[in-house]
């Protein structure tokens, strides 16, 4: 729809989306490629960015780029292995590393540079890498250096190559948007061409073009990226044309029907339709307690329902094309980042919808946009902030937030705390694990603890710290407990509790996502507990655990302890690796 000024190559790194995002808010169009993309494919772009990766250049089969983009007119920024592999590939040597540099460092200007223009003094950057540069490749001069790493940044300004072993992309690399604006800016000559909001009018006639003079039909889940769809598609096409269903499996969170009904109503869809599945969820999954057995379940029920509403609503025949909320980030994870590992199912394909893919009858209007950008547009199109400031929440909702068990456990005193005899999923050396977890009695002052206890101690894969409960982490114990009415009931309510509490006090956005999880470990009269989870991240691919305000946790522990049948609340103290976001 518009050619990139910038491609950002990806050599598998976690960062690369967020460096085509951050040249983004600069106002210049990115996109992301796969790092091998010929030569010839990158012609007429202004510049292009090698990305980080996790990989070491001396490893057989590890990412590397067509040499021949060195010969290209457009400037290149290598960034950490995208330093190595340039170094690497013009005739520098790459040193391996043994044990890895991870976190802060303080960068000085060696050489005056237009990369490191307006860069002074001693700098905070983020530093994330096994391997270095150990001499740079001939007609390269040394442009920074840190504390930790003499060859930090380097540059060949008649050829137009620069790189640097630091991530500018970061928030932690204090002079991150300067070096970027520098390279996007000076050296590439870049022309602020993107400005999400503006392309409405635009994507609204490319889905006229698209759908072709048929009808539109969505299944909406009610989060930001469907909705956003639906209202494109119904500003373009009118409320005739654009039907939709939202199913309701009862395992939702408190209010969330009704929220996305109204939502629906106001944005004068009429053709939007609420089915009631709930009979269809909840008694196949009595007795289920082993989380894949439950996503499995979840995902056979969601297939059965979307494909009996595909069927009756006859939105397969030949006027109907599908629309789907798929964003950038989301397009690209499908073109191959193959995890080798399977951690968790996510979801399974409906055979209907995957025919109308199959047929390219698919209209995905936000397929080129980043979660941000869906945001900007969202509020041009009037949506509330209620939606479009809303946490990503997984399909099989509170189901895998409500953890069950068939079998009854005692909690075990070990020297650093107390083994709780519930298991969660993790991913640890890219395998997924299932192990318990360890509370401690107290939120620890050293943030570093949790993931110290986890390499240290055997066995374990999550750390969490007791902070209210009605008597002794040593009188509880696990016990089996099923995905009953009951259950949901109590999580729905410690789940509205938490959100009413961060929302009112704005920490919901300085967060990514908060999962509050329901444990089946308590005592006779009160068989759960609760955990709070608030995390940060950029992708849901790694995360922090977040610490939150100590008065905003004393009210949330407060709250929650109220609700009938709650012994304990618990505070997830672990990133993302070694346990997962979620605990199943
Ligand atoms: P994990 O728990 O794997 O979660 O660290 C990463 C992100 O994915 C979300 N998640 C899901 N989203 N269907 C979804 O649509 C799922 O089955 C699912 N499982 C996890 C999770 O909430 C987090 O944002």
């Amino acid at each position: 729809m518009i050619n990139p000024q910038i491609v950002v190559l990806d050599t598998g790194g976690q960062y690369c989306h967020l460096i085509a995002r951050k040249v983004r808010e600069f106002h210049i169009y990115a996109e992301v490629r796969p790092s091998e993309t010929p030569a010839s494919q990158l012609e007429g772009v202004r510049g292009l960015i090698i990305s980080g990766g996790p990989a070491s250049v001396y490893e057989p089969g590890s990412p590397t780029v067509d040499p021949a983009i060195f010969a290209l007119r457009a400037p290149t920024l290598g960034i950490c292995y995208g330093q190595q592999l340039m170094a690497h590939l013009l005739g520098g040597q790459v040193e391996r590393g043994v044990k890895g540099e991870y976190g802060l460092a303080f960068l000085s200007v060696e050489n005056p540079s237009q990369l490191l223009e307006g860069v002074t003094g001693r700098q905070q950057v983020w530093m994330s890498h096994r391997d270095t540069v150990h001499a740079v490749p001939p007609g390269f001069a040394v442009l920074g250096s840190t504390n930790t790493c003499a060859i930090a940044a380097i540059g060949d300004p008649v050829r137009g190559l620069y790189a640097v072993q630091f991530h500018p992309e970061v928030v932690h690399t204090h002079p991150g948007k300067r070096v970027l604006s520098n390279f996007l800016f000076q050296i590439c000559g870049c022309q602020p061409d993107w400005d999400p909001s503006r392309r409405i009018p635009i994507v609204e006639e490319q889905i006229r073009q698209t759908a072709n003079g048929r009808k539109v039909f969505f299944f909406v889940s009610g989060g930001v990226d469907s909705t956003v769809a639906y209202t494109l598609c119904l500003r373009a096409l009118g409320p005739e044309r654009v039907h939709g269903a939202y199913v309701d499996t009862g395992l939702m969170r408190e209010g969330e029907t009704a929220f996305v009904r109204e939502n629906f109503q106001k944005l004068g869809a009429t053709h939007f339709t609420v089915v009631d599945a709930r009979k269809e969820f909840l008694p196949p999954l009595e007795g289920a307690t082993e989380p894949e057995h439950k996503r499995k379940i979840i995902g056979e029920q969601f297939v059965a329902v979307q494909e009996r509403i595909l069927q009756s609503g006859h939105y397969t025949g030949q006027e109907w094309v599908l629309g789907q909320g798929t964003i950038y980030p989301d397009t690209i994870e499908s073109g191959g980042t193959a995890r080798a590992d399977k951690i968790k199912t996510h979801h399974n394909r409906v055979e209907g919808i995957q025919k109308l893919i199959d047929a390219g009858r698919i209209v995905e209007p936000l397929s080129s946009f980043y979660k941000d950008e869906v945001r900007e547009i969202g509020r041009e199109l009037g949506l509330s902030a209620g939606l479009l400031d809303r946490h990503p929440f997984p399909g099989p909702a509170l189901a895998i937030r409500c953890l069950c068990s068939d079998e009854t456990g005692r909690v075990e005193k070990w020297d650093q705390g107390w083994l709780l005899p519930v298991r969660s999923v993790g991913v640890q050396g890219d395998s997924r694990t299932y192990r318990p977890a360890l509370a401690l009695e107290t939120l620890p002052a050293d943030e570093h603890l949790p993931g110290e206890l986890i390499n240290q101690l055997d066995g374990i894969n999550r750390v969490v710290a007791l902070v209210a409960s009605h008597g002794p982490i040593a009188a509880m114990s696990g016990h089996p407990a099923g995905l009953t009415e009951e259950r949901l009931e109590r999580l729905r309510r410690a789940d509205a509790i938490v959100r009413e509490h961060s929302h009112a006090s704005g920490f919901d956005r300085a967060i990514w996502q908060f999962p509050v999880v329901l444990l089946p470990l308590g005592t006779a009269d009160r068989p759960d507990s609760v955990v709070l989870r608030p995390i940060d991240s950029v992708d849901g691919m790694t995360a922090q655990a977040v610490r939150m305000p100590a008065g905003l946790l004393a009210g949330i522990a407060a709250s929650v302890m109220a609700v009938p049948g709650i012994a304990a609340v618990f505070y997830d103290l672990t990133h993302k690796p070694p346990a997962t976001i979620e605990w199943e």
